[in-house]
């Protein structure tokens, strides 16, 4: 199936928004989305159709995020508002439910994976965490501890999702960077439920 063709208006939407390198990246997580449905029971269209989407607002001026991201339920975290690099995913949310009036495809699932596909949360719908795990292992990215955390993914989506999790989590300590405290929740809820 050519999901491209399918979703070629909506594609678009995120081709006028993104530099080559992340529309690479995100056809990437659309393609790696699509699969990881088809292996665990999603809709595949809908999940490359999330892929594409879920850095839509990555390339917005950061006072066009800000904007957005007042306008999400996310607004009041104070912790999201001091952390530029966190906008991206909430603002890309409003940005997709703006849109939906004219392309009906870009749905609350939709707009929830995108939400998501950052921080994580516990509980995470199965669309959410394919998204979630998608952009960490989608064919273009390359980090030393990727090949087990891929592996875990296509093993076993809940031991696949605490692994991209300790991963980013464990790097994002080892930089000194901050970690947002719905990642450690999420990744305590999905070491549970291992
Ligand atoms: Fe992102
Ligand atoms: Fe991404």
């Amino acid at each position: 199936m050519d999901y491209i063709e399918i979703y070629k208006e909506e594609f678009e939407l995120v081709r006028s928004r993104l530099g080559p390198a992340r529309l690479k990246h995100s056809l990437g997580v659309a393609e790696t989305a699509q699969q990881l449905a088809e292996k665990y029971g999603a809709d595949p269209a809908e999940a490359y159709l999330a892929g594409i989407c879920h850095d839509i607002a990555k390339e917005l001026p950061r006072a066009e995020q800000l904007a957005l991201l007042q306008k999400s339920p996310l607004a009041d975290d104070a912790e999201i508002l001091q952390h530029k690099q966190l906008w991206h995913a909430p603002a890309g949310a409003v940005l997709l439910a703006e849109l939906q009036e004219h392309y009906p495809r870009l749905n609350e699932a939709v707009q929830g994976a995108c939400l998501w596909h950052t921080l994580g949360r516990p509980a995470m719908t199965l669309l959410e965490s394919l998204v979630f795990v998608a952009d960490l292992i989608e064919p273009g990215r390359d980090f030393p501890d990727l090949p087990p955390i891929r592996q875990a993914v296509w093993q076993d989506l809940t031991s696949g999702i605490c692994a991209c999790m300790q991963g980013v989590i464990g790097f994002l300590e080892s930089e000194g960077n901050f970690v947002h405290p719905l990642a450690y929740e999420a990744w305590a809820y999905y070491k549970k439920g291992q």
